[in-house]
């Protein structure tokens, strides 16, 4: 009998979930149906009926754009999600030695790459789970077995805003694009210093958000001055928004558009 070996692959998802894209096609949907009685059983009422029609002509086109934007961030695309994440994964100025975190772990996708990339390294991934992605704990956990560093990953449900670790408890503290998903904090700085909290004197970090979409940010410059003021000499912000692999679909501000790094040490 032939004999097959069936290599597992890691899953590690996809910022813009198929969830979102369900919510916008039940939407579109609703709004059609809505329209199609107000024009079949309704006289009159003109303003109404074409504000229902373009209401539902642009959920229909929010729709179509994340299933392209889907596409794009995806391996089977151009692998835009991947790229996004070296970015950041490419200025972790470290040597390896010690204990990381990674804030807003999502799939593991970033825990994982750092876990291969610093070879003696234990990477700690948190993340509250919320389901919003189809991410969860046990995927993190079983990507991370896959791909062959589950004895120096841990992944704990923690929130953002509340890290349940000491002070100073790593060496390198990292967090891609979780910052502005964060509901129960309208100011994303709170988090940044949560961040820093945990960090170790002289300890390296690396946050990629949407930095410079102000109404997450309003006053990244002010803030940055303030950190260096508390002490935080080496801080320096890169726009990653122009990085020239991400198609210019992408860049909306609530997408790619506005994406930027936070790097140095403490
Ligand atoms: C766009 S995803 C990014 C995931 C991951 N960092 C990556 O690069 O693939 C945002 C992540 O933030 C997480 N998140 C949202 N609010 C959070 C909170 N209060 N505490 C921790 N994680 C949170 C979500 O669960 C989600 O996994």
């Amino acid at each position: 009998m032939e004999s097959k070996t069936i290599t597992q692959k890691p899953e590690y998802g996809n910022w813009v979930s198929l969830g979102l894209i369900r919510k916008v096609f039940f939407i579109f949907i609703f709004f059609t149906v809505v329209d199609a009685a107000l024009w079949a059983w309704l006289p009159g009422w003109l303003p109404l009926k074409i504000t229902v029609t373009l209401l539902a002509l642009f959920t229909l086109t929010a729709a179509i754009y994340f299933c392209f934007a889907r596409y794009l961030f995806s391996p089977k695309g151009k692998d835009v999600q991947n790229q996004i994440t070296d970015l950041l994964l490419s200025r972790i100025s470290w040597n390896g030695d010690g204990k990381a975190l990674d804030i807003g772990c999502g799939s593991g996708a970033l825990t994982i790459k750092i876990a291969k990339k610093y070879g003696n390294a234990h990477i700690t991934g948190v993340d509250y789970w919320d389901g919003s992605w189809g991410y969860s704990k046990k995927r993190c956990e079983e990507n991370s077995r896959i791909e062959g560093v589950s004895s120096r990953t841990d992944f704990i449900r923690a929130d953002a805003s509340k890290l349940p670790f000491a002070d100073h408890s790593f060496d390198a503290v990292v967090s891609n694009l979780t910052f502005h998903e964060v509901k129960s904090i309208r100011d994303k700085y709170v988090l940044i210093d949560e961040a820093l909290r945990v960090l170790k004197n002289g300890g390296c970090f690396v946050f990629q958000d949407l930095f410079l979409f102000r109404a997450c940010y309003p006053h990244l410059n002010e803030h940055i001055e303030l950190l260096r003021k508390s002490g935080i000499g080496n801080i320096t912000f890169l726009d990653t928004s122009k990085s020239s692999f991400i198609p210019r679909t992408l860049k909306l501000p609530f997408m790619a558009g506005t994406i930027g790094i936070l790097y140095g040490t403490k």
